[in-house]
């Protein structure tokens, strides 16, 4: 699963939309997956914390919650400067305020219903600015 969850995100890795991804196909095309932007590289470490933290729910066990992280999301330098825009910074804040939140749940319950809260906060960034990567933060989500 864990392979093909990072199989999936090699796909959408450099670019926001799996369309335009499967139009970079001429011999010019070169892959970025070796030098992802700064605020590539905080989403995929961001990813990846949110998949331990629901593999470690489904077992029944509570995850730290303390990235950094989060505060450089921002000021990060995007791939191309037409991925953040005026809304960037309102959906920033509010995925802070889940993080938050998240942080301060103290039993799996708590922590399984902040951590939904925090997937959906992600996906409603991504549908302003990045929809490529949503099929992928979808399976995020912890069902129990
Ligand atoms: C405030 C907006 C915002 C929030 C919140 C957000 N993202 Fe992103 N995400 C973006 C943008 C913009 C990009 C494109 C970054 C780039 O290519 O430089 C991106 C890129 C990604 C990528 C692709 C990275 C790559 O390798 O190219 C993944 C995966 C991702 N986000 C997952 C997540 C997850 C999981 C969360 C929640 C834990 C999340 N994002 C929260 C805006 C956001």
């Amino acid at each position: 699963m864990n392979k093909l969850l990072a199989i999936t995100l090699a796909i959408f890795v450099g670019a926001c939309s799996s369309v335009e991804s499967g139009k970079k196909t001429n011999s010019t095309w070169e892959p970025i997956i070796d030098q992802p932007s700064e605020l590539a590289s905080i989403m995929r470490s961001l990813n990846q914390e949110a998949e331990l933290r629901k593999q470690n729910l489904e077992k029944g066990e509570l995850s730290e919650v303390n990235s950094k992280l989060i505060f450089k999301m921002i000021t990060a330098k995007p791939t191309e400067p037409h991925m953040v825009g005026a809304a960037f910074a309102p959906n920033t804040e509010a995925f802070i305020a889940n993080y938050r939140q998240l942080s301060n749940a103290k039993d799996i319950d708590a922590q399984i219903d902040a951590h939904n809260n925090l997937v959906k906060s992600c996906i409603a960034c991504h549908m302003n600015f990045c929809q490529g990567p949503i099929p992928l933060i979808e399976k995020l989500y912890v069902n129990l």
